[in-house]
């Protein structure tokens, strides 16, 4: 059976997505599971954060996606380790946005990741995928690979609003894909003094139901400093509010596991 396949997306950015793959990868590490973080955003704010530069990298994620069929190789090419850091990770590139071009006449080509991962699955536990804020091919290569989409929700006004978008690519895939997209909402960044965010807390509950964690991720000025510092929040403080909610978190998507 091998590792469990996370994904983390939301087509808005800024709401936490990048910082809940690299911390809930940490947490999930910490507590045992041996984990890989991959880097699908060409943005590569994943990969900066934790000071791989992908100009300065000569294989990323985008090599995956352009690897020969049999290519057994490609994985060692691309995973990279570091002293410190509690999980393997790949880098991803800004070349990851012309994915769209290349593989414009590729056969099945939303099963790329999926199969490539699949001669990976074994040596882990967890591999979590930062994906990109938008939908394309990248994110359906993501959401067809992946048992679960963790979907990041700022509690704020105009989150809510964004979600739409992905739900409605979700409702599409499931129409086509032998199984169907099973997803979780986490409430980020809340602000529990603000009675806004209150409310849009509650109107996720009230919609979601069980489709939203239990765990809240509240504001915490370390996660901000850890990416300046080119860390996870756990290699700063394992005590902070943050590195807290987060270990919670991964107890909590264990515990589904066994349920
Ligand atoms: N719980 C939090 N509290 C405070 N700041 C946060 C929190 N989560 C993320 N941030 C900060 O918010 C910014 C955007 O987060 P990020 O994870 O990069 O979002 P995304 O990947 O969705 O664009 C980053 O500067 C990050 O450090
Ligand atoms: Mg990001």
């Amino acid at each position: 059976m091998g590792a469990r396949i996370l994904a983390v997306a939301n087509q808005k950015g800024g709401v936490g997505k990048t910082t809940t793959a690299l911390t809930l990868g940490a947490a999930l590490a910490r507590q045992g599971g041996k984990v890989l973080v991959m880097d699908l955003d060409p943005h590569g704010n994943a990969s900066v954060h934790l000071t791989f530069y992908p100009e300065n990298l000569d294989y990323t994620a985008y090599d995956l996606f352009h690897a020969e069929e049999g290519d057994a190789g490609v994985w060692d090419r691309i995973i990279k380790r570091r002293e410190g850091l509690v999980f393997d990770f790949v880098p991803g590139h800004i070349r990851l946005s012309e994915l769209e071009v290349d593989l414009k006449d590729r056969k099945n080509k939303g099963l790329i990741l999926s199969e490539a991962l699949a001669r990976v699955r074994d040596r882990y536990d967890f591999v979590l995928l930062d994906c990109p804020p938008h939908v394309g091919v990248l994110l359906v290569n993501a959401l067809v690979a992946s048992d679960l989409v963790i979907i990041p929700i700022q509690t704020d006004f105009l989150a809510l609003y964004g979600i739409r978008l992905l739900f409605d690519t979700i409702r599409l895939l499931n129409k086509v894909l032998p199984r169907p997209v099973r997803f979780m909402a986490l409430a980020t960044m809340h602000d529990r003094r603000a009675s806004a965010c209150r409310r849009i807390l509650r109107l996720m509950r009230d919609k979601l139901g069980e489709r939203v964690f239990e765990t809240v991720i509240n504001l915490d000025t370390r996660f901000r400093d850890a990416c300046a510092q080119g860390r996870v929040i756990f290699e700063l403080d394992p005590d902070t509010r943050g590195a807290l909610e987060y270990s919670q978190l991964a107890k909590e998507i264990v515990s589904h596991e066994n349920t």
